[in-house]
């Protein structure tokens, strides 16, 4: 190579390495970032796509110059010629991916313990997992909620479990992703830095209603979270059993899975509850309309309706539930 040509290779090289990082500068692929773990896993997602992009266009472009510069003449007949190989190339070529990767796994691992740093008294929450909805329980103000409330600027250790398949807690705001598993409990620790409403997804296909399986997140100041606690320990026997069974709803998660227009749920994955009040004495002959609902409640799989599936819903429901609030939701549910 003259030095001409190795001056326009470096110029070419060096364009195409300015460019790598313009693109993974510019392009904004993320949510927003409502945690302080995001900002450190966006810097570490934006130098992985830099570096990926320089090698991929260093790589590419030399394999376009290769086919171009060396490609067959017309009435070139002859062998390619006979080259055994160059060990210093295959060294450099060797090495350089080795101290990418060590920077890559350095890099990485830095940020992970930045991110799972413990802070002092950090907001316990138990989060459950069950098919199709998430529960969310605060052990020191003994709350249960389907929705969860966060304080911004505390940090939260989570405790993931299920208590039935194999579920993934996702928050892709916070950047946070766990398994939860049965019979085990995961941790997880994060800040939420936004003020705001996001996403609670499941990232683990879970059966026929994991695509509903959401939920949200409600970040608020310090003092609207406190007013959210004190609201909640407000006991839901407020009178009103059609508030104290929508409550049940909630908390059980029925709405994960049915649709009840007055509960605000369109669940899809078992039967529609609308109009549950007419037509239950007809379901299953000779069962009044209470008796169905009730058994219905307490062994989902006596009667499945046809087109559902069977074993979808919870069998513990006599269990979790007080006999109390098994009366009301069945008396709510006949008045729909
Ligand atoms: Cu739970 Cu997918």
């Amino acid at each position: 190579m003259n030095g001409r040509r190795i001056a326009t290779v470096v110029l070419v090289a060096a364009a195409l390495v300015g460019l790598g990082f313009l693109a993974a500068r510019s392009l904004d692929l993320m949510p927003e970032q409502a945690s302080t773990r995001a900002v450190l896993v966006d810097q570490l997602f934006r130098w992985l796509l830099g570096v990926a992009t320089v090698i991929f266009l260093i790589v590419q472009g030399g394999l376009l110059y290769a086919v171009i510069r060396f490609r067959r003449r017309p009435g070139d007949e002859s062998d390619g010629p006979p080259i055994h190989g160059n060990a210093r190339l295959e060294i450099v070529w060797t090495l350089i991916p080795a101290v990418i990767v060590a920077l890559i796994a350095f890099y990485s691992f830095r940020v992970l313990a930045a991110s799972e740093e413990p802070e002092d008294s950090p907001l316990v929450v138990e989060v459950s997992a069950r098919q199709f909805t998430w529960q969310f329980h605060y052990p020191e103000a003994g709350i249960t909620s389907a929705e969860l409330h966060l304080p911004v600027g505390r940090q939260v250790r989570f405790e993931i479990t299920s208590d039935d398949v194999i579920h993934s807690f996702w928050i892709p705001e916070f950047r946070v992703k766990r398994d939860a598993t049965p019979g085990q409990v995961a941790e997880l620790l994060v800040t939420p830095s936004q003020i705001g409403r996001f996403a609670i997804r499941c990232a683990e296909l879970c059966g026929p209603g994991h695509a509903t399986m959401t939920s949200e997140v409600v970040v608020d100041s310090p003092a609207d979270f406190a007013a959210w606690l004190a609201g909640q320990r407000a006991p839901a026997a407020s009178g009103d059993p059609a508030q104290a069974a929508r409550a049940s709803f909630d908390r059980y998660g029925c709405y994960g899975c049915h649709t009840l227009a007055d509960a605000q749920a369109s669940g899809s994955v078992g039967p529609v509850l609308d109009g549950i009040g007419q037509t239950a004495a007809t379901r299953v002959e000779g069962l009044q309309a209470q008796e169905y609902l009730r058994q219905s409640i307490l062994e989902p799989g006596a009667f499945v309706v046809p087109g559902y599936a069977d074993g979808l819903m919870p069998s513990n429901l006599g269990e979790r539930m007080t006999p109390e609030e098994i009366d009301t939701l069945v008396a709510y549910l006949l008045s729909q």
